[in-house]
């Protein structure tokens, strides 16, 4: 398969069990169960605060990497007194990207996780984090690859094995030029 025959598009429902198949054959992937992926295409019962955007990687019917983010509103816009900021908050998490082993290093992680940024930063999001095994080096290289950078370490926070965990975060302020700013073609999935 060449590097570029795959598209990049909006996960859907039909996605879910390829995405599943693809993730528990992924030892390092977060291993979510299906009714959390199913909970990104219908906000999930109490949290309401919370919407996610799922990415995938295709190759005809194939899911070849899948990506996921999550935007989480704190507060109510026009509560702050005026003139002061509002006290309306909104934070972008990246919360899982994984792509399958035959196309590793041709660059689909990237676009996945660009188009998550995108994502966050259309609707708003200014900074995003995320957490990643401290010992997860081809994970690292590709978050600081497009931008991200560490912010803390929090000692023993994964189980199975024991890990440290590195926190990091992009301010989408900074503009990246990596960064892609429009949609794609076939981007038509849940907003
Ligand atoms: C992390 C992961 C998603 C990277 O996917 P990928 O498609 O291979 O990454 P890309 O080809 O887009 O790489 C982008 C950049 O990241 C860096 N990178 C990615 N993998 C790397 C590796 N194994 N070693 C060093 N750098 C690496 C490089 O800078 C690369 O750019 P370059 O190829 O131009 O040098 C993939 O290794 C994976 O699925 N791992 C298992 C699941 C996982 O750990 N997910 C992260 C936790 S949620």
């Amino acid at each position: 398969m060449t590097a570029r025959a795959y598209d990049i598009r909006r996960g859907l429902l039909e996605d879910v069990d390829g995405i599943l198949a693809l993730e528990q054959s992924i030892p390092r992937a977060p291993h979510w169960n299906r009714d959390h992926y199913l909970a990104i295409f219908a906000r999930a019962p109490g949290t309401p605060h919370i919407r996610r955007c799922l990415f995938v990687a295709v190759h005809g019917e194939q899911i070849l990497g899948f990506a996921v983010a999550s935007i989480s509103r704190f507060g109510e816009p026009g509560l702050g007194e005026p003139g002061l900021t509002d006290l309306t908050q909104i934070e972008g998490e990246l919360e899982s990207v994984a792509v399958t082993p035959e196309m590793l290093r041709r660059g689909v992680g990237r676009r996945l996780t660009e188009a998550t940024l995108l994502w966050c930063r259309e609707r708003g999001v200014e900074v995003i984090e995320l957490e990643v095994r401290a010992g997860n080096l081809a994970a690292l290289a590709l978050y600081r690859s497009v931008g991200f950078c560490e912010a803390g370490r929090r000692p023993g926070y994964y189980a199975l094995p024991r890990e440290d965990a590195l926190t990091m975060r992009i301010d989408l302020h900074q503009e990246r030029p990596t960064l892609p700013l429009a949609h794609r073609p076939g981007d038509s999935g849940p907003k």
